[in-house]
């Protein structure tokens, strides 16, 4: 599992120290910072920021830009809209759980991928489309998931 520097949480806390309102952009930082926010910075911002946890866990789910659980340096979102459905994604989708051997919403144990679907990446006339990290992959075939998936370290 992805760790969590504890000493650089605490320096982005102290940051923040004495403000009023300013916890979402807290977690952001966390978040960016280090691509989760996992239980033991939680502990460490209601401990020093003297928030409740409840509240630091409510808002850290309720934000999609926040994950709650660890995820990998690169993020794969496959299109299950309908467009992309229909020019074989389900496909696509089975050829990359195949090769990274997980299932959608998981993370490699080496923390390279994580696995999303999504419903429409705004590109249907691209359809299959991938988008890893922040790059498009459009009108793909199973045959080219792999060489796709070697451009990512
Ligand atoms: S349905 Fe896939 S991009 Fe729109």
């Amino acid at each position: 599992m992805a760790e969590i520097n504890l000493k650089r949480v605490d320096e982005i806390i102290e940051g923040y120290k004495g403000e009023e309102g300013v916890l979402i952009q807290l977690l952001l930082d966390i978040q960016n910072e280090f691509n989760w926010i996992s239980p033991e910075a939680i502990a460490r911002i209601s401990e020093q920021m003297r928030i409740p946890k409840s509240q630091i866990y409510r808002i850290a789910s309720f934000y999609k830009a926040m994950s709650l659980k660890p995820v990998g340096r690169h993020i794969i979102h496959v299109c299950m809209g309908t467009a992309c459905q229909v020019r074989g994604a389900p496909k696509i989708l089975d050829r990359i759980e195949e090769n990274l051997k997980i299932k959608e919403g998981e993370t490699t144990s080496d923390m390279r991928f994580s696995l999303k679907r999504v419903n429409c990446l705004g590109c249907c006339a691209m359809g299959p489309v991938i988008l890893v990290d922040g790059t498009y992959h459009g009108k793909i075939t199973s045959a080219m998931v792999e060489s796709i998936l070697g451009q990512y370290e």
